[in-house]
């Protein structure tokens, strides 16, 4: 970005992501030795940006896949945020040091089992619900087979139901929701966990501060697994 007129508010930003995601990493921000300002756990609150410990550093916790797109921009420095976002964006931008080693879960192809059962290796052309249209796209071309994605932002688990698509590529963690909607996991696409991202044009004109913060989180992921 090089609007002259655009003035951050901290040396550095980090984006967090809202939602499930945020309660498994705000143990290894703190591990780190960044605390978020108490407004920061209060649900009511309309503030998008939030001060730290450290009076350098500001958070912005946005949605899962926005965390990706606000480093890749250079908007915000680091992100915390899962394999999953990464690939699908596959953002050039974004340089990848830490594995969080958190929120394992996997990226995999679902149906009903009727339609589960049915090889997929004949069909040349499949209809899928999903919130990740490229990794889709890349895993059935390799199979010879055209994807036709229906985005959908949530709840994909409901469009074999309804009619919508007979597949769906979504995230599976416990595999619970698949199995209270009468889905069958047939394939993984990806293994995911929980990474710290960096901005690269941001590592090379503030290498200091963000080293120190890369090297932070990777000794909180350390020291977790030392203690686990
Ligand atoms: C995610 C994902 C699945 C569910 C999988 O949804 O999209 O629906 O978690 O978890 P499970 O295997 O443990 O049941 P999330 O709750 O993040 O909401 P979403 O429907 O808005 O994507």
């Amino acid at each position: 970005m090089n609007d002259t007129t655009f003035k951050r508010r901290k040396n550095i930003t980090i984006a967090l992501p809202k939602g499930r995601l945020l309660e498994s990493v705000l143990p290894i921000l703190t591990a780190a030795g960044l605390k978020p300002e108490d407004e920061f756990f209060d649900g009511k609150s309309r503030r998008l940006e939030f001060d730290t410990s450290d009076p350098d550093v500001g958070l912005i916790p946005v949605k899962p896949f926005d965390v990706a797109t606000f480093v890749a921009f250079g908007s915000a420095d680091l992100g915390l945020v899962g394999a999953d976002v990464i690939h699908e964006f596959g953002y050039e931008e974004i340089y990848i040091p830490v594995d969080l080693g958190l929120g394992h879960c996997r990226l995999s192809v679902a149906a009903t089992p009727e339609v589960a059962s049915q090889p997929m290796e004949h069909l040349s052309h499949l209809r899928i619900a999903t919130k990740y249209p490229n990794l889709t796209r890349n895993f059935f071309a390799q199979k010879g087979i055209q994807a036709e994605c229906v985005k959908l932002n949530g709840a994909i688990e409901l469009a074999p139901k309804l009619g919508l698509c007979p597949y769906i590529v979504d995230i599976v963690t416990t595999g619970n929701t698949l199995k209270a909607n009468g889905l069958v996991e047939m394939e993984t696409i990806l293994e995911a966990t929980s990474r710290l991202i960096v901005n690269r044009n941001s590592f090379k004109t503030k290498s200091e501060r963000l080293g120190h913060w890369i090297t932070a989180f990777q000794a909180a992921v350390d020291d977790k697994a030392k203690a686990a």
